[in-house]
């Protein structure tokens, strides 16, 4: 313990003398009050210390100890289920404690220590250890087993395993032999720096696709499991709400939520709907298989940055039982502003706009931590999948912060005021978004959706981009003086959007649609051009095709159950005898 005294205080940082032998990223506690903050840079005697908790009230000369251990969060059963806020304290403890959100110096431990699990043991003692390794399970919820592995940095001889029973995270569960003579005790749970990536036996290449049940995502810029995307837009473009549209239906095992800086009631919404909302897969509620950590708007600044590594590092330690895991971070926009904040006073030498110049470093490493992984310690795969929002002011995408993050992810959101505006939602511009993943997941899609699916997507994402630019002749000259077939173009065009791109999140049906209703929808919507087609080379005039009430059997394919997809496929039969008929009938005339 190093202990030194407050030199000076400016909002959320406090400088501190006397702390020579500190190190950077020193986990510190400030004051009598015990708040919590790290080490931010040292000259001298002198740690600046950006603190997690308000720093009102506090004044030089006040105690400040530094403990030699970096930030770290406890790692073990209880986490799933819980609602953290930046450094890993239950929110619902710290209310009770506090009677509030703004509290400070609680110190209260990320884990439950007294609760009772159901430890079974997996693993026999003689066996040679490393990380990663699985030392026995945990039933944790009704939708996650628990694996409690050894720890990344402890390996040896497994010497004793406990037997089955009930305890609680503080027993010890296995003895390890570190071929030194030194014995290591392992726990239920145990400690990882936050800033430190937990380390993995190998990264490959996303393989298969995250699927989201959101039409625009899975059909159009799909993201792979254990790969990285960005939504930046503009205020009010629903950043948020695609967010929690992937954290309620994306096929991920374990989703992590990281509320950073964001209005206080987005949150709450996310707190009081996921208990109801039932897994598609399982019937079980969504709360069972999510882990929570919210760090608002109403909460100390410099702790947006404490939550986002918080929220990672719990993702890579589920990533590591061999779980498919999510993280979404709204906003990381904010986080961005913390760091510009704490670097300004520190009165570095700003970057653009003001931001530090380790901004894209920063941006880079957090999405780096991402990936589709070998896991260590046994033949488990594991992926850990980011998805970032981003708020740039004014939407304008030139901003430093979206621009550090396209550096590194690999597929683009790009919402778009002027289709939030027409109240197209989700706002995700078809014309300027992409996905570098659908090369990857190729082999996947041939083998699951059979061949067709790839180029029927690219061939309606090229009527989309035809579309954009009869668009544009109309304008000059009038759609009636466009050639039938292109006429067709801007009928099946709008029927991708109206049809198949717009998805109303509110809506219960059509909030979310399985990857197969997708492709059913979208190869009624595909084979009509290719019907309509035909019939207008053979002469019928667009407007009798445009006017059949096949129109609106597709429009209402979008609120049709799951488990009524056959009435979709019946839409195609219907289709063809529609079309037949007008065909017939020119025939006759
Ligand atoms: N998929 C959707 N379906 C229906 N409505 C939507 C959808 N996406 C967004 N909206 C509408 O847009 C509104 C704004 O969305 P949201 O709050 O997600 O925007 P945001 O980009 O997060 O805004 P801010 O910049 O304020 O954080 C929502 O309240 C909702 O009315
Ligand atoms: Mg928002």
């Amino acid at each position: 313990m190093i202990k030194g005294t407050i030199d000076k205080i400016a909002g959320p940082l406090v400088v501190a003398d006397g702390m020579k032998e500190a190190r950077m990223y020193d986990l510190v506690y400030v004051s009598d009050y015990g708040l919590i903050g790290e080490i931010i840079e040292l000259k001298g005697e002198k740690a600046s210390i950006q603190v997690y908790e308000e720093t009102g009230g506090l004044k030089p000369g006040d105690p400040v100890t530094a403990t030699g251990k970096p930030l770290s969060v406890e790692l073990g059963p209880g986490l799933v289920t819980a609602i953290y806020d930046g450094i890993q304290r239950p929110l619902d403890e710290i209310r009770e404690q506090a009677g509030d959100w703004i509290t400070r110096g609680i110190s209260i431990r990320g884990l439950d220590h007294e609760k009772l699990w159901d430890w079974n043991p997996v693993a026999e003692p003689g066996l040679e250890v490393g990380g990663g390794e699985v030392l026995g399970e945990v039933p944790e919820t009704k939708l996650i087993t628990h694996r409690v592995m050894v720890p990344p940095d402890v390996k040896g001889t497994l010497t004793w395993v406990k037997e089955a029973g009930s305890c609680n995270i503080d027993t010890v569960v296995a003895k390890v032999n570190d071929g030194e003579g030194v014995e290591v005790q392992l726990k239920m749970y145990h400690n990882w720096p936050v800033r430190k990536p937990r380390p993995v036996a190998e990264k490959r290449a996303p393989e298969e696709p995250l699927i989201t049940g959101q039409r625009v995502v899975d059909a159009f810029f799909p993201l792979g499991k254990g790969g990285t995307a960005c939504v930046p837009g503009p205020f009010g473009s629903g950043k948020t709400v695609i967010q929690h549209q992937l954290a309620k239906w994306a096929d991920a095992e374990i989703v992590v939520y990281v509320g950073c800086g964001e209005r206080g009631n987005e949150m709450t919404d996310v707190l009081q709907e996921f208990p109801e909302l039932e897994d598609p897969k399982s019937g079980e509620p969504l709360i069972l298989r999510t882990v929570l950590v919210a760090n608002t708007s109403n909460m100390p600044v410099a702790a947006r940055e404490a939550s986002v590594y918080t929220g990672i590092t719990i993702g890579e330690y589920f990533r590591d039982m061999g779980y498919s895991v999510a993280l979404m971070a709204d906003s990381t926009s904010r986080w961005a502003e913390a760091m510009r904040e704490m670097s300004g006073r520190l009165e570095e030498m700003p970057g653009e706009e003001g931001y530090p110049a380790y901004l894209g470093t920063r941006i880079a490493e957090f999405y780096e931590r991402a990936g589709n992984v070998l896991c260590r310690g046994g033949d488990r795969s594991g992926a850990l999948t980011v998805v970032g929002a981003v708020s740039p002011a004014g939407g304008d995408l030139s901003d430093p912060v979206v621009q550090a993050t396209l550096r590194v992810v690999k597929v683009f959101w790009s919402l778009q005021a002027k289709l939030a505006y027409a109240r197209h939602f989700p706002a995700i511009g078809w014309l300027e978004s992409y996905s570098l993943y659908t090369d990857n997941l190729r082999e996947y899609y041939d083998e699951n959706l059979g061949e067709g699916w790839v180029s029927m997507m690219k061939e309606a994402i090229s009527l989309l981009q035809q579309e954009a630019n009869l668009q544009e002749i109309a304008r000059l000259v009038g759609a009636e003086s466009l050639s039938p077939e292109d006429q067709l173009i801007l009928y099946t065009s709008r029927s991708l959007r109206e049809d198949f791109l717009h998805q109303n999140a509110f809506h219960e049906v059509d909030t979310y649609a399985s990857i197969g209703k997708q492709k059913v929808m979208m190869e009624v919507i595909m084979n009509t051009h290719e019907e309509m087609r035909k019939a207008i080379r053979s002469g019928v005039p667009p407007r009798e095709l445009f006017d059949l009430p096949l129109k609106e059997e597709i429009t209402r394919m979008r609120y049709i159950p799951e488990d009524e997809i056959g009435s979709i496929e019946a839409i195609k039969g219907s289709v063809t005898s529609q079309v037949s008929r007008v065909i017939e009938s020119e025939q006759t005339a």
